[in-house]
């Protein structure tokens, strides 16, 4: 796609680009290249960060970071760029009818997503999606967090702007937010600090309410309490949306949420445990050579087809990188053509594994998939070693992944049963936005079973996540659920 932009009093030309839906994964701070567009006609001059992260080939062809373009005259850029499958939900909720509207917002660190729901009938009004702009300054949490030291404020400042505007102006009774720990912290307006260092325990983990006028949104709003560490209310709304807190079958069910920092949570009516895991930026695209989000260009999936890999791009289109869930199934297609062993060795001489023209998988890629897998799966093994009914799969993540991939690989326990049960934290916020009356009793109903436990404080976490790195259907074998 091309973009024609000009100068403009108060928008840099990276917040232009930003805008026109650039993604910035370091905000700039790290010269990552992530954020590479191809200047076609105009001049955008060449920065230090530039030359740190371009070879000299590729400015001289044009390329520049869009984190830290300027320009001072009209200029054409090649932005091949997406729009991303963001998650809603539309499932039926109990409810409780009251008169007016309400809202219920899945604050998410890559996407927003705000539901308008008539509070009489539970009908879902109005859905809007977009990009959490915040992006701008990093891609994850600890980018945010890290942005947030050097500029207080300012992302929460951003971030209760944007969802304000997707509200819009007609007058609702309450609005619910549900996100995790940073998301809630940066929102609220709270010291990040104790979350950027060790032992990530901060002490201001609660709900926190707001008044319309605080906000300038059309109606009160609450941002929904944390469940400990880097579990937030998005985990807590998926306790709810999942009804866990509620299940009274004699063995506890789990809900797992893949992604950049992955919850593990396990338990049932008698008691539930959570957990967070740092399982890098793999599964979102992150630190991959090729990686990029689940857009379009994106290959999402590939089978073995006649002996060799075939993929599928999102849009039809030429293949430009690949996504988690396609990382994911390329592992599983590599180990069932023998193209990589269960230690992660690719086996070829060049130690590549090609996907399509320019994308390819190299050593190192397939060392930060097995990274990310061994933290998820390290976490499930601990907290669900005793044996789980079934596992819930929340989030973009676990919605598109292929379960025979997640399972070849060890990313999921072989015979385990697995219900992806889509955007989670969005329903559990609708489902309490529509039990005003029960709300509050559930909330610590659900405070008062949970316990968070730090992973990484458990000495057997490093030897079992060590030994969950191995790409490798067994991983779960001897567990009870098998
Ligand atoms: S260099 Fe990382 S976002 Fe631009």
């Amino acid at each position: 796609m091309k973009l024609e932009l000009h100068p403009r009093a108060h928008q840099t030309l990276a917040d232009q680009l930003f805008a026109a839906g650039v993604e910035f994964p370091c905000g700039g701070e790290s010269a990552c290249g992530g954020c590479k567009v191809r200047v076609l006609e105009g001049d955008v001059p060449v920065t230090g960060t530039m030359r740190d992260a371009l070879g000299e080939k590729e400015i001289r062809d044009g390329w520049r970071l869009a984190c830290c373009a300027s320009a001072a005259e009209r200029v054409v850029v090649e932005v091949e760029q997406w729009s991303l499958r963001v998650l809603s939900d539309d499932a039926s909720v109990p409810i409780e009818p009251r008169a007016g509207l309400g809202a219920a917002i899945d604050l998410g660190t890559t996407t927003l997503v705000v539901q308008v729901v008539d509070l009489a009938t539970g009908e879902v009004e109005r859905v809007e999606t977009a990009l959490n702009p915040q992006a701008r300054y990093g891609a994850d949490v600890m980018s945010r967090l890290q942005y947030d030291l050097r500029q207080p404020g300012e992302l929460g400042r951003i971030i209760r702007g944007a969802l304000g505007r997707m509200l819009g102006s007609q007058p609702l009774r309450e609005v619910l937010v549900a996100g995790n720990t940073a998301m809630h912290h940066l929102f609220c307006g709270l010291d990040v600090t104790p979350l950027t260092r060790a032992p990530f325990a901060s002490p201001t983990l609660g709900s926190y309410r707001f008044e319309s006028s605080d906000l300038g949104w059309p109606g009160p709003a609450e941002f929904l309490p944390c469940l400990g560490g880097f579990v937030g209310s998005d985990l807590l709304c998926g306790i709810v949306a999942t009804r866990l807190d509620e299940a009274e079958q004699t063995r506890p069910c789990a809900l797992f949420d893949i992604g950049t920092n992955g919850e593990v949570i396990v338990g049932s009516a008698q008691g539930i445990v959570c957990a967070s895991t740092a399982a890098g930026p793999a599964f979102e695209g992150g630190r991959i050579g090729a990686g990029m989000r689940a857009g379009t260009g994106a290959i999402d999936s590939v089978h073995v087809r006649r002996g060799g890999l075939e993929c599928h791009v999102i849009g039809g289109g030429a293949a430009r990188g690949i996504c988690g869930s396609g990382l994911v199934d390329a592992a599983a297609c590599g180990l069932e053509l023998g193209l990589i062993r269960a230690n992660g060795r690719l086996t070829n001489a060049d130690k590549r594994l090609t996907l399509a023209d320019g994308v390819v998988l190299t050593q190192g890629d397939i060392r930060e998939l097995q990274l990310a897998k061994g933290a998820m799966a390290a976490g499930l093994r601990m907290l669900a070693g005793g044996g789980v009914e079934k596992l819930c799969l929340a989030g973009a993540f676990g919605n598109y992944i292929r379960q025979a991939s997640a399972r070849a690989i060890g990313l999921l326990p072989a015979s385990l049963p697995v219900e992806p049960v889509g955007n989670s934290a969005l329903r559990g916020a609708r489902t309490l936005l529509l039990a005003p009356s029960t709300r509050g009793a559930r909330l610590r109903k659900i405070a008062a079973l949970s316990r968070h436990i730090e992973l990484a404080n458990d000495p057997d976490f490093q030897y079992i996540f060590a030994e969950m790195m191995a790409l490798a259907g067994s991983n779960f074998t001897d567990m009870k659920w098998v």
